[in-house]
C-alpha cells in the first residue's frame, strides 16, 4: 500500500527512483512522483496515474544524486496531482514521501494553519512536511525525530532536506521501511523489489526507528536519539525473480509457477523415513508441539482461505480442534486466550495491517504466535514467535495465487507433523507424505487445461454475477474462487458451501447467472451431484470442476473442466489451478488492467 524509494549516491537519482517505483507499482497505483536533488536545489515531479505517466513527463536525460520517489494508494484525499507525493513545506526546502494515516492530522494542521503554513493539498502527509519546517533549527534528523515525536498513526517516511544536500532521514512506525546498503551508495525503500538490481545487502527498519542516510554511511538511532546497531542481512531472492519473463501478465506467470513453488515449499520438510514432516522454524519442542490442544489460523483474504482449508485439514487428520479467523475480526474482539492454544498469523507480505495489529494484541494477551508468511525479514515474521516461510518467491500480481498453495503446503506439514504425534499410523504418515510430493506434478497436469479454461472464460465472461460452489475441504477453495473472479474481472461472484444455497442464495439462480461448482471424487460428491441438479432444475448454469473420467458429472454440467484425481485432502491445490486461470482468462476478455486492478494494491498496510 503505497511505494516508497529513496537513494543517495553518485548514479543518476531519477533512473533509479524510476525504475524503483516500476517494481512498487503493485502497492499503489492511482499517482506517482519523485524529488530530485540537483545543483539548483530540488526538481519535483508528479501526477496522477501509473508510472509509465510519470515516465511520460520526466526528462529522458536521468539527473540528480539523490532523491525519493512515492507511488500512491489514496487515503487522505482524492487521485489528483496535487495529492501525490512527494510534498513540500512552505519554503519549499523540505520533501516527503509517505506510506500510513496520520490519525491526528487535523490537529496538527489547525495549529500550523494559525501560525501561517500554507497547505498544497488534502494529504494528511503535507502536515508532516510542515511540522518538520516548523520544528526545524538546522539539523534535520532532529527535526524529523520531533515531528515523528507528534504524530500518531501510522508511517513509513523518508524526507530531504535542501540545505543538507546528500542526505536522507527515515522513520518508520506501522508501515515497512527497509535500507539497502550499496558501495558509496545507499537505498531505502518500503520493499526490497526496489533495490535488488543494486544491492542485496538490507537492513530492516523497527518501529520507533529513526536512520540518517548518506551515500557512505547511516546511522540508526531511537526517539530518543540512542544509537542502535542491527545485522546487515542478505535477501536471498533473485533479480529474476521480479520480471515478467515471457509471461503477458504476473498473476499468469504466477498462476503456472506453483509446480515449482510447491515443490520449493517442502523441500527438506517431508521425511519419508519416519513418515512426518520437519519444520525447523517453529521454535517449539516435541512435548509443546504435543501439549497443543487448539489450533487457530488468523489472516485476511486468500491467506485467511489458506487458513479455512488448513482448519479442516488439521481437525480431520490431526484431530486437533482447529478454526480459522479473519484477522480484522478478531483484533477487536477480545478473544479468550486458552492455555495450549496455538496461533498462526498467515500473511504473504507479512505486513497486512490488521493481521499485523491481531497478532500484537494476541501476544498481549500471552497467546503463542506463529508466523506463516513469504517475504523475509516482514515485520509479521520478525514479530512471531516462530514459524515458516513459504518460499514462494516475489508474489508481484495484486491477486495472489502462488502463495496460496505454498500457503497450504506449509499448513499441510505442520498438519502431517502434529498428526504423526498423535493418532496418525506411521503408514498413513507415509501415504500422506508420498501424496504431497506428487503435488507438484499433479499442478503441471491441472495446467495443461489452460486453454480449454480460456475458452470456457471467454463464454461465460458476459455474466454479471457468479457462484462459486464447494463442499468439505474445498468449500474455502470456492471462496478463493469467487475472490479472485471478483477483484480481477470485476464480475460480481460469491462463494458458498453448495448445501448452503437451498438457505438463500438459489434465489439467484437464472439462466444468467452461473454456478461453477467444485466435484471432486470424495465423500460428498453425491451430496454436490444433488445440488447441481437443483440449479439446473432453475434453468441456472452449471460449470463443474469435476474428475477426469467423470462421465454422471460431465453429463449434468454445461461445461466441464477436469482435474487429476488425488486424494481427498489433496484436492485443494488442484481445484484451485482452473479458478485461478478462470479468474484470469476472464478478467484478459473483458480488458482489465489483471495486475493492477482498479482500488486494489498489494500488501495492505492500513486498516
Ligand atoms: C487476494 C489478495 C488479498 C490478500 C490479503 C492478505 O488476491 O491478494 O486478499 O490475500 O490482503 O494479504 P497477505 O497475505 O499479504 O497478508
Amino acid at each position: 500500500m503505497c511505494g516508497i524509494v529513496g537513494y543517495c549516491g553518485s548514479k543518476p537519482a531519477s533512473d533509479i527512483l524510476l525504475e524503483g517505483l516500476r517494481r512498487l507499482e503493485y502497492r499503489g497505483y492511482d499517482s506517482a512522483g519523485i524529488c530530485v536533488g540537483t545543483e539548483s536545489g530540488f526538481r519535483i515531479i508528479k501526477r496522477k496515474g501509473k508510472i509509465k505517466d510519470l515516465k511520460s513527463i520526466v526528462p529522458d536525460k536521468p539527473f540528480g544524486v539523490n532523491g525519493i520517489g512515492h507511488t500512491r494508494w489514496a487515503t487522505h484525499g482524492g487521485v489528483t496531482d496535487e495529492n501525490a507525493h512527494p510534498h513540500t513545506d512552505c519554503s519549499g526546502k523540505i520533501s516527503i514521501v509517505h506510506n500510513g494515516i496520520i490519525e491526528n492530522y487535523m490537529q496538527i494542521k489547525e495549529r500550523l494553519l494559525a501560525k501561517g503554513h500554507i497547505f498544497k493539498s488534502e494529504t494528511d502527509t503535507e502536515v508532516i512536511a510542515h511540522l518538520i519546517e516548523d520544528l526545524y533549527a538546522g539539523d534535520i534528523t532532529l527535526a524529523v525525530r520531533e515531528a515523528v515525536n507528534h504524530i500518531k498513526g501510522t508511517y513509513g517516511i523518508v524526507v530531504m532536506h535542501n540545505d543538507h544536500k546528500g542526505t536522507l532521514v527515515g522513520a518508520r512506525n506501522g508501515s515497512p521501511l527497509i535500507l539497502g546498503v550499496g558501495e558509496n551508495e545507499m537505498f531505502i525503500a518500503s520493499d526490497v523489489n526496489a533495490m535488488i538490481s543494486y544491492t542485496k545487502q538490507v537492513v530492516y527498519l523497527e518501529d520507533g526507528e529513526i536512520i540518517t542516510i548518506t551515500p557512505d554511511g547511516y546511522r540508526i538511532s531511537d526517539l530518543y536519539d540512542k544509537k542502535i546497531n542491527k545485522a546487515v542481512n542478505e535477501v536471498d531472492w533473485e533479480f529474476e525473480s521480479f520480471e515478467k519473463g515471457n509471461f503477458d501478465h504476473f498473476m499468469l506467470k504466477e498462476i503456472f509457477e506453483q509446480k515449482e513453488s510447491v515443490a520449493r515449499g517442502m523441500l527438506g520438510r517431508l521425511n519419508l523415513d519416519h513418515a512426518t514432516g520437519h519444520l525447523g522454524g517453529l521454535n517449539m519442542t516435541s512435548r509443546e508441539l504435543l501439549s497443543i490442544e487448539r489450533v487457530i489460523i488468523v489472516a485476511a483474504g486468500t491467506s485467511y482461505h489458506a487458513g479455512l482449508v488448513a482448519a479442516y485439514l488439521i481437525e480431520s487428520v490431526a484431530r486437533i480442534p482447529a478454526g480459522a479467523e479473519l484477522a480484522s475480526e478478531l483484533r477487536y474482539r477480545n478473544p479468550i486466550i486458552e492455555k495450549n492454544a496455538l496461533y498462526f498469523v498467515v500473511s504473504q507480505s507479512g505486513e497486512t495491517a490488521d493481521t499485523l495489529y491481531a497478532m500484537r494484541e494476541l501476544k498481549r494477551k500471552g497467546a503463542k504466535v506463529l508466523g506463516i508468511c513469504n517475504v523475509v525479514g516482514s515485520t509479521i515474521a520478525r514479530e512471531t514467535d516462530g514459524g515458516v516461510y513459504i518460499h514462494s518467491g516475489p508474489e508481484i500480481a495484486v491477486a495472489s495465487t502462488k502463495a496460496f498453495t505454498s500457503q497450504l503446503t506449509a499448513l499441510y506439514i505442520f498438519t502431517l507433523l502434529i498428526a504423526r504425534m498423535r493418532n496418525m499410523s506411521f503408514e498413513a504418515g507415509s501415504d500422506f507424505v508420498r501424496q504431497m510430493q506428487a503435488l507438484p506434478s499433479i499442478i503441471d497436469k491441472a495446467l495443461l487445461k489452460a486453454d480449454e479454461i480460456k475458452k470456457l472464460a471467454d463464454k461465460y465472461s458476459v455474466a454479471k454475477d457468479f457462484l462459486f460452489l464447494g463442499r468439505g475441504i474445498n468449500y474455502p477453495v470456492a471462496l478463493e474462487g469467487a475472490l479472485k473472479l471478483k477483484e480481477i474481472s470485476y464480475i460480481h461472484a460469491e462463494g458458498f458451501s453448495a448445501a448452503e444455497i437451498k438457505h438463500g442464495p438459489i434465489a439467484l439462480i437464472n439462466e444468467e447467472t452461473p454456478s461453477l461448482f467444485l466435484v471432486p471424487d470424495d465423500r460428498l460428491r453425491e451430496k454436490i451431484i444433488s445440488n447441481m441438479k437443483e440449479v439446473k432444475a432453475r434453468r441456472g448454469k452449471v460449470i463443474a470442476i469435476t474428475v477426469e473420467g467423470d462421465s454422471e458429472v460431465a453429463q449434468i454440467a454445461d461445461d466441464i473442466i477436469t482435474v487429476p484425481h488425488v486424494e481427498e485432502y489433496m484436492y485443494p491445490f488442484v481445484m484451485i489451478i482452473p479458478l485461478q486461470l478462470f479468474a484470469y482468462y476472464t478478467a484478459l476478455k473483458l480488458g482489465r488492467d489483471v495486475d493492477q486492478p482498479r482500488n486494489l494494491a498489494k500488501s495492505v498496510t492500513v486498516e
